[in-house]
């Protein structure tokens, strides 16, 4: 029997923990054997509700290491990285190096697996906002353009791709400077179908809140851009405090630590004050991924500025004002189940408002079939 592919997973942030979660299951399963997998946290997000909330609920096999980076700057952060990372890649242990989104653990894995010429395979590839003010672009491009693999969502990141120049077709096998682009399905679609059941049976978020089923807004507020400019992050509030109460209708915002931290540092004591005065302005700590599907599931409308809830709102039929002003996932906004509001409290107030009253139409899938981590699995498996 040849011998398995080892693969050092690299993770940090809330979204690649969760991400893996699906990998490591397809690993698992039909990689049994063929396989094996080492898991190395960054430690860039840390608190235990942004880290190992999700590995207890969702399966995911203790971290083999933990680089305990903490937060910082993106330069000290990202070079802590990479030299953590390089002293495991230098042991030559590692076939490649599995990759997920746009954070600064991506842009670290990359860096350092390229320079030593191990293989990377990215998954989430080819997503653009085409606005390089955002880290996460920079953090995109540089790791697709290391990669070996990219394995796309959708149409549009193959598309992306073709664009900046990466071939579609293949006569030889990968590398690379002759990286093979695959389109494969989304691995949080694989989690949302994978996870819907558990969360039901397991999350009690809603009765804890005395939320009932389409009664109230679920959102989330992260982005640097809206979280550290003062006129972004009172605009955005005021917004969702006028549409609370225009609606009477309960509003639930589980507050990332970044945003918790800059909500005291920004927002204008009265409007502040306002919000912490409001029963139904429910806000609580980062929530697990079951209380979090839970939330998404039975909310009537979901307002975010993250990529990853946009996307799972779609996934469960609910429209979306997105707190940005421009979107990877522009499939949901070509449909109009998602609209992009920015932060500007006109059009997230019109925008909710229409949502409220209207809703969406079907949302038929766009992201796969629920398999994605398995094609991925089964094409390195070929490829490699
Ligand atoms: C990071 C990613 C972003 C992703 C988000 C997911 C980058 C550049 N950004 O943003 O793409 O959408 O994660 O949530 O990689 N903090 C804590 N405890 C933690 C983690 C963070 O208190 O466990 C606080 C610290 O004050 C820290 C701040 O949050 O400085 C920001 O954390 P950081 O990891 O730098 O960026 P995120 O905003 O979380
Ligand atoms: N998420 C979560 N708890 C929260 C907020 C988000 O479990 O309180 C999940 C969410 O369901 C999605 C992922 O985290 O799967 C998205 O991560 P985040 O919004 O932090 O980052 P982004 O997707 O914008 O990079």
């Amino acid at each position: 029997m040849p011998s398995p592919l080892r693969i050092l997973t690299v993770i940090g942030a809330r979204p690649q923990i969760i991400k893996a979660a699906a990998m490591s299951r397809a690993i698992a399963g039909i990689g049994r054997d063929r396989m094996v997998e080492t898991l190395l946290h960054t430690g860039q997000h840390y608190d235990a509700n942004m880290s190992q909330v999700f590995f207890d609920e969702l399966g995911i096999p203790p971290a083999d290491i933990n680089l305990n980076t903490g937060s910082g700057a993106h330069g000290a952060m990202t070079a802590r990285m990479i030299e953590g990372i390089e002293q495991v890649l230098l042991r030559r242990e590692h076939d490649v190096m599995l990759l997920y989104g746009d954070t600064n653990s991506t842009l670290a894995g990359a860096v350092a697996a390229a320079k030593l010429h191990v293989p990377v395979a990215h998954v989430e590839a080819g997503l653009r906002s085409f606005d390089k003010r955002m880290p996460e672009e920079i953090n995109r491009i540089v790791c697709d353009h290391c990669s070996t693999w990219l394995f796309c969502t959708t149409d549009t990141a193959v598309a992306n791709l073709r664009n900046e120049g990466f071939s579609t077709s293949f006569d030889s096998p990968p590398t690379a400077d002759r990286p093979h682009v695959v389109q494969c399905g989304d691995v949080m679609y694989d989690n949302s179908l994978h996870f819907a059941a558990l969360a039901s049976e397991r999350s009690s978020i809603l009765e804890g809140l005395g939320l009932s089923a389409n009664g109230f807004v679920l959102v989330t507020v992260h982005r640097d851009h809206n979280t550290d400019d003062a006129v972004r992050l009172n605009a955005i509030f005021r917004a969702l405090l006028d549409l609370h109460r225009r609606h009477a209708l309960d509003l639930v915002l589980p507050v990332h630590p970044r945003t918790r931290k800059m909500m005291e540092l920004l927002l204008e004591p009265e409007l502040r004050n306002a919000i912490m005065d409001s029963p139904r302005f429910h806000l609580v700590p980062p929530a697990g991924f079951l209380d979090m599907i839970a939330l998404e599931s039975n909310a009537r409308l979901v307002i975010t500025d993250s990529g990853g809830v946009q996307k799972e709102a779609y996934f469960f039929g609910k429209p979306c004002v997105i707190l940005r002003p421009g979107t990877e996932w522009v499939e949901l906004v070509e449909r109009d189940q998602a609209l992009l509001a920015d932060a500007d409290p006109e059009r997230i107030a019109s925008g909710a408002d229409r949502y409220l009253r209207d809703g969406v139409t079907a949302c038929p899938p766009l992201f796969g079939d629920g398999h994605a981590a398995e094609r991925i699995c089964h094409e390195l498996l070929r490829t490699w």
